[in-house]
């Protein structure tokens, strides 16, 4: 089938206009703040590693969609961790250590905040435990114990990794960085956002003279896409749309959005897209989120494969793109919601618009990504 009429089928899920939308940059930034957002950059580039991750014109789908511009931020090419989430728990290692030599790391992860958790204790020569769920793939385990961690898995699903890992950690007085809030541990997930922010300080400087007009981000619990939220109000001088995607599987922002207040929900069936598999949105996330988000989507795991299959065949740009089971879906919400005629006039997707996707991922696990491509 060729391409074009491939992608004219795509559908979304489920659609929801924020009642509440009132963008305040006063409110985001008094969350988190301008200087926590500035210290992040600071520190993150000055490691050796350091250089921005390409922002792509994904072209040849803007072309096939009419739209102005369709920018991908490529994280594929992270610091060779493969995703956005080197950016924030090595950073929140680096943070909480102070230099102390003699602390243990722990953190829960469904595997690439593990993976930048244990590579910045690595760095650091810190020791460091990680639990992960029955869910999470060996390979993805396999790459965290070669920075060194012990890695630790538990029955049942990331609720209970989380549980195991505050546990033992308390017994163990082992130091946990987690990127989830809860009502007394904020001061961490913090670190992760105000880290995953360099991402929209180099987008700032990427853009030259356009202007976003939509911003779709991915959320699990959160985190992501409130960092970005955060780095929008510090960096740009106007404000997109913004539209938060997730799995139709465990749309746990838009539920809360619907009602108005956080809600937990009930996962029936794991989400392909493993790191936004998440039944509630982290404390800090949801207070930046309630009021800046403009629209939320979700989006089935149908198209997955097919977007990882035309990245790297170069059918949405000039050139291929790496991008995992997490990288799909800005791309599938925004095919789909062009494709439905009143979404797109109602959120005024047209010839003028400019429209910013997250790669969150490459390849990052590797057998599952080799799956995605041939099946
Ligand atoms: C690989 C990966 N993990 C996790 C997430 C979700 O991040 P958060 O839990 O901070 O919302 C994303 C976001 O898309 C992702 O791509």
């Amino acid at each position: 089938m060729p391409f074009e009429s491939e992608v004219s089928n795509w559908k979304y899920s489920n659609f929801l206009i924020n009642k509440k939308n009132k963008f305040s940059k006063n409110d985001i930034l008094s969350i988190l703040s301008k200087s926590e957002i500035d210290e992040a950059y600071r520190v993150i580039s000055a490691w050796d590693s350091y250089s921005p991750t390409p922002l792509i014109s994904l072209n040849k789908l803007s072309e096939k969609l009419k739209l102005n511009n369709i920018f991908y931020k490529d994280e594929s090419k992270r610091f060779n961790l493969k995703s956005f989430k080197a950016l924030g728990g090595a950073y929140a290692v680096e943070k909480v250590s102070k230099g102390n030599k003699e602390i243990v790391i722990s953190t829960a992860t469904a595997g690439n905040h593990g993976r930048s958790v244990a590579w910045g204790s690595k760095k650091l020569g810190l020791k460091c435990k990680i639990f992960i769920s029955e869910y999470v793939s060996e390979f993805r385990a396999k790459v965290m114990r070669s920075f060194g961690a012990d890695v630790i898995r538990v029955k049942g699903n990331y609720d209970a990794s989380l549980k195991e890992c505050v546990k033992q950690s308390k017994q163990n007085n082992w130091q946990i960085v987690q990127d989830v809030a809860w009502e007394d541990y904020k001061l961490v997930p913090k670190l992760t956002m105000a880290g995953y922010s360099v991402m929209m300080k180099e987008i700032s400087e990427q853009i030259n003279n356009e202007q976003f007009s939509h911003v779709i981000l991915q959320a699990g619990v959160g985190g992501m896409a409130a960092g970005m939220v955060a780095g929008i109000a510090r960096y740009l001088n106007y404000i997109p749309k913004i539209i938060v995607v997730e799995p139709e599987s465990a749309a746990c922002v838009l539920e809360s959005i619907k009602s108005g207040k956080i809600e937990k929900i009930s996962i029936k069936k794991e989400s392909l897209m493993g790191g936004m598999s998440c039944d509630e949105v982290s404390l800090v996330p949801w207070e930046i989120l309630k009021n800046s988000v403009s629209h939320c989507v979700t989006v089935s795991d149908n198209y997955i494969g097919k977007t990882v299959k035309s990245l790297s065949n170069s059918e949405f740009s000039e050139e291929k793109i790496v991008g995992g089971e997490c990288s799909t879906p800005g791309i599938v919400s925004l095919i789909g919601m062009y494709n439905d005629i009143e979404i797109r006039k109602k959120i005024n997707l047209n010839e003028n618009s400019n429209i910013l996707v997250f790669g969150c991922e490459g390849d990052a696990d590797e057998e599952l990504y080799q799956k995605l491509l041939t099946e």
